[in-house]
């Protein structure tokens, strides 16, 4: 069942066209990640579905209800975590916690100091004080506190450490695990992909790919980097391989994800002294959408 709904949903600013026909889909108890590089049209998605601004044309509804006239009811059963978090500056970071609680109709799930604790925030601090990563912790502190069904957070990690988003995955997982539902935007595929049952793609204010990121395994590649005891003169005409490059006896060449275990079995025959992946990135899919589009690339 879908708790949030878009159909061709557009954004015009004068002559920009920030949202083209967006349609995107989250089902009851699914992570699902919004993937897209900057000014790709998250932020405006976002926006637009907790009717903070007006959508040119479409629509957008959340638990079945029009995200723009019902914004009020909505809003009692959403936590929200803007992409840049602004605070009111003379408050100190608990006093801003409270009163986001409170701005969602109060509904808390008692949690708030554990938070507090695990995201390794001092709350007696004025937000004047706070780097951008504190006052993402002030938000996330506030929307994992609040009792919510559905959770909408916009590029939350961009500015915390990687221990702490660590501890902001155990979150998402953990509401997870209680059934709700969550939207997390994010620019970095392998940051999101972990915690995601679905993801989709934007790009320029529209979406290209949507799907379980299986289904989207064989639009990814793994870059590998490897060193073996022989040479592997054929490595190139191998199915699944691609930009094979050669440096004395490193190899480094992309993968076809689904074609990674054999061809790592085949590698292995040739004695690996060394092996390095990197994930692949959004620029790979991206690069794989325009091939089986037959573009230029
Ligand atoms: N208030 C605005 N006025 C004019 N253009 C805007 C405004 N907000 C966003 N845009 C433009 O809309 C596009 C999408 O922006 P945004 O939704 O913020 O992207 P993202 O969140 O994916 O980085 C960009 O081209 C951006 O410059
Ligand atoms: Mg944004």
């Amino acid at each position: 069942m879908a708790v949030l709904k878009t159909r061709n949903l557009t954004k015009h600013y004068g002559k920009i066209k920030a949202l083209d026909g967006v349609d995107i889909q989250v089902n009851e108890g699914e992570v699902f990640g919004f993937i897209g590089p900057n000014g790709a049209g998250k932020s405006t998605t976002l926006r637009v579905l907790l009717g903070i601004i007006k959508a040119t044309s479409g629509e957008a509804e959340i638990f079945g209800q029009d995200a723009w006239k019902d914004a009020v009811e909505i809003h009692k059963r959403i936590a929200y975590v803007p992409g840049d978090v602004n605070l009111w500056p003379n408050l100190t970071g608990g006093e801003v916690i409270d009163l986001f609680i409170k701005l969602r109709g109060g509904h808390t799930n008692g949690r708030k100091e554990e938070f507090i604790g695990k995201f390794d925030l001092d709350p007696t601090k004025k937000c004047r004080t706070y780097s951008k990563g504190n006052r993402q912790k002030v938000a996330l502190v506030a929307a994992f506190s609040s009792d919510a069904d559905l959770y909408i957070l916009d590029e939350p990690t961009s500015g915390l450490d990687p221990l702490m988003e660590r501890i902001f995955q155990e979150c998402v997982m953990e509401v997870k695990r209680e059934g709700k539902s969550v939207l997390l935007s994010s620019h970095i595929l392998s940051e999101v992909e972990r915690l995601c049952d679905r993801v989709g793609i934007i790009r320029q204010g529209q979406i290209i790919e949507t799907g379980s990121l299986s289904e989207m395994r064989h639009l990814t590649r793994t870059v590998l980097l490897v060193e073996t005891k022989q040479p592997m003169p054929e490595l190139s005409q191998r199915e699944g391989v691609h930009n094979v490059e050669r440096l004395e006896d490193v190899y480094s060449f992309q993968v076809d994800s689904e074609k990674l275990d054999k061809v790592i079995a085949y590698v292995s025959g040739f004695g690996i002294k060394k092996i390095e992946s990197a994930p692949p990135t959004l620029e790979d899919l991206f690069m794989r959408h325009y091939e089986g589009a037959g573009g230029e690339r």
